[in-house]
């Protein structure tokens, strides 16, 4: 692919692991992973072209209740939210961490520049067609909004933002409850950088998916359609794309489950039978025992209670808690302030 200047393609591309064609990254930690026992993959290798795509697909499937709840949830209080992070009247950059298609932070947007305001759309997301696709619909949708798009992983793109020149008044959303797929330590980590990246007064808005009802968590990762069957084994697809894997895709099969002690709903792939996988450039084969998984993804589900400890361990102050009223799902209103 030849690269347009980026003030013409919309966005940057910082991060050559997510650049398709590029497996190092990939390579070595597939070979970590499915070397371990568990077998595991990272769940964020879900994230190439068409895994993007599915995912996509996923938050329009009925059971999928996450995306049009938290939709919910920022059309109610967009008004709030806008008046928070621009009412200083400050030039105000809207980073969006894990953008996908930016459907949900397109309220956000539209409704400030309804007001009269001005901000810069920083789109942030793995998936280079994720990124491209996003640009061009944003552009078209909101000609008048400044967009400067970056492919890069999290930490990547949030390092990028503190060497600007001339820091903007930050507003970061890191919606869909993504940071559900870390684990605790992780997820204190990732969130004390993206503070560490803001000024006194910029503001996160974070998504949290609540405990609920076991039988909706198992359902909404249990489409009857297969969308999130065909999510989990585009997986082994992409290895088979990017590594020169043989995976049988047919003989590893989708199971997801609502784990009700951890709180979480893991998701694996099972080979079906007793089989051995060969993978061309890493020159090296993975034995699998008959049902023997691969765990490749966590989501986890939270109390208010431990989202209140969890940010307060970041040093972040809650703004607002916002809830859909059933209290699904939460965004998160918080307030960075004190040492950078
Ligand atoms: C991207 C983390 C929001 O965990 O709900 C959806 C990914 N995987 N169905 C989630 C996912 C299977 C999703 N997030």
């Amino acid at each position: 692919m030849v690269a347009e200047p980026s003030h013409i393609a919309g966005y940057l591309v910082l991060s050559p692991a997510a650049a398709p064609g590029d497996g190092q990254t990939l390579a070595r930690e597939v070979l970590a992973g499915l070397t371990e026992r568990p077998k595991r993959l990272s769940s964020r290798w879900f994230y190439d072209d068409v895994g993007s795509e599915l995912f996509a697909r996923i938050c329009a499937q009925p059971e999928y209740y996450v995306t049009r709840t938290e939709l919910q949830i920022l059309t109610t209080h967009r008004a709030d939210i806008a008046a928070l992070a621009a009412g200083d009247g400050a030039p105000l950059d809207v980073v969006d961490l894990g953008a996908g298609d930016g459907s949900k932070t397109r309220v956000l947007l539209e409704h400030l520049l309804s007001c009269g305001h001005a901000p810069r759309y920083v789109p942030i997301d793995i998936s280079h067609g994720a990124m491209r696709d996003l640009v061009a619909r944003t552009r078209a949708a909101l000609p008048t909004l400044e967009v400067h798009g970056l492919v890069a992983e999290y930490v990547e793109g949030i390092a990028h933002l503190t060497r600007q020149a001339a820091p903007r008044r930050k507003l970061v959303v890191f919606l869909g409850s993504t940071i559900g797929n870390f684990r605790a330590d992780d997820a204190r980590a990732l969130l004390t950088r993206v503070r560490e990246a803001c000024a006194d007064g910029d503001l996160l808005l974070v998504g949290f998916d609540l405990k609920k009802d076991p039988h909706v968590l198992f359902r909404a990762y249990n489409d009857a359609a297969g969308v999130a069957a065909a999510f989990n084994q585009n997986l082994l697809h992409r290895l088979n794309r990017e590594l020169g894997t043989d995976f049988d895709v047919e003989r590893f099969r989708h199971y997801g489950g609502y784990d009700v002690r951890s709180a979480t709903v893991e998701s694996f792939l099972c080979s079906t039978e007793a089989q051995v996988v060969h993978c061309s450039s890493l020159a090296t084969s993975f034995d699998f025992a008959a049902w023997e998984p691969i765990v490749i993804e966590h989501s986890h589900k939270f109390t208010l209670a431990e989202v209140d400890e969890l940010v307060g361990a970041c040093g972040l102050l809650v703004e607002r808690l916002l809830l859909d009223d059933a209290r699904w799902f939460l965004d998160a209103l918080l307030r960075v302030r004190g040492a950078r």
